[in-house]
């Protein structure tokens, strides 16, 4: 029996609020897209999922969102799964950048119409679209955040960089973006670098080079992972000298791995204070946001995204151009994307962004006044 997956009517979606979808002609046939994750052991992808079921669920129909577990194999199994059951529309967020690329070629080969989500697929012709949060902000909002919370009067601040997974592309665009900002406070001698000596070397430079960023990404990575990011903070201090103490700053790149730094740095005697970032208000995250153990993190509203990229299915399936704001460069192509704004979160306004907008209850937190 041939499974259904992700069959949307087009009038179920025309109900997602505020999207593109208005004006699509309601006789138009139905939508058959297909959606693959990244992991399900991140709460981040988790949020994704919801709002893509929420979407579709509203509209009445069965849906299936496929996770890669950490796995390019798996997420071509995923892949092909899907094309087996008649997709017209991929949406993916790959696994990694560059090994997505065989995947999609095999979608494109089928005739299925690519939809980059999150995380720009890298070296291939075979993306038709993307659909993004706007990632250099995010990094530019993480710095500009340490900037604004660092201890006053002081130079030689000690500054720890961490970044994400080499393997995608947004690590890289996290970073840029926080470099950038942090950078001229870093060669001006306000802040010092504690765990990078390849940052260290690059100090003056404020535009750094895809190597460049490499080397430094080579050092401080995460790979997304909590362990790697608890076990290289671990290390990180314990080579610390004094003068790497006190009251430091830290460029955490997303929330989970922000919670494990957090909670080694938290540890350590001679660490007076700190201020740490993150990004996706994940529930944890937000958790330690209101107790003071993460100072800030980055709302990626995943409602918008997830409704971006149906309305660009739905557009791509009524013939229709879909609607596209900017465009990324992924080495072979100009790929035609649609961006996201992002905004920073702090205990100030928990309340306002994330409750009272509705996308979470205040009763998934404790002490939110
Ligand atoms: C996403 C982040 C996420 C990270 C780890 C990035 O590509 O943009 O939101 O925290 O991957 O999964």
């Amino acid at each position: 029996m041939k499974k259904k997956l992700l069959s949307v009517l087009l009038a179920g979606a025309m109900c997602l609020s505020m999207t593109a979808v208005s004006g699509i002609e309601a006789d138009a046939a139905g939508v058959e897209v297909g959606i693959v994750l990244p992991t399900k052991d991140e709460p981040r992808w988790l949020q994704d999922q919801a709002q893509f079921e929420a979407i579709l669920g509203d509209a009445g129909f069965t849906n299936q969102v496929l996770f890669s577990q950490g796995s390019s194999a798996t997420e071509r199994t995923n892949v092909e799964t899907l094309l087996n059951a008649g997709i017209k529309v991929l949406i993916i967020c790959a696994q990694d950048a560059a090994a997505a690329s065989a995947a999609v070629e095999e979608a494109k080969d089928a005739g299925v119409t690519v939809i980059a989500y999150d995380r720009l697929i890298t070296g291939t012709e075979a993306v038709d679209y993307y659909v993004t949060f706007d990632s250099m902000a995010v990094g530019a909002a993480q710095g500009q955040y340490l900037l604004d919370n660092m201890p006053e009067g002081e130079t030689e601040i000690p500054l720890y960089l961490y970044a994400g997974a080499a393997t995608d592309n947004n690590a890289f665009l996290f970073f840029e973006g926080a470099w950038e900002t942090l950078q001229p406070k870093i060669a001006d001698g306000t802040l010092k670098i504690a765990n990078s000596s390849e940052a260290e070397a690059l100090k003056d430079k404020q535009v750094l080079e895809r190597a460049d960023q490499s080397k430094i990404i080579g050092q401080v990575t995460t790979d997304w992972d909590f362990n790697v990011a608890k076990s290289k903070a671990e290390s990180n201090l314990t080579a610390a000298g004094a003068d790497a103490k006190g009251d430091v700053l830290i460029l955490a790149p997303n929330d989970g791995t922000s919670r494990s730094i957090a909670d080694v740095f938290v540890t350590d005697p001679d660490i007076t204070s700190y201020q740490i970032t993150g990004q996706d208000t994940e529930k944890a995250s937000v958790q330690y946001v209101i107790d003071g153990k993460q100072s800030m993190t980055v709302f990626k509203d995943t409602r918008k995204l997830a409704a971006d990229s149906v309305a660009m299915a739905v557009a791509i399936l009524n013939g229709e151009v879909p609607e596209t704001d900017t465009t990324y460069d992924n080495g072979v192509k100009e790929v035609p994307s649609k961006q996201t704004d992002i905004q920073v979160v702090t205990k100030d306004n928990v309340q306002e962004v994330l409750i009272d907008s509705g996308y979470y209850e205040a009763s998934d937190f404790t002490g939110l006044e």
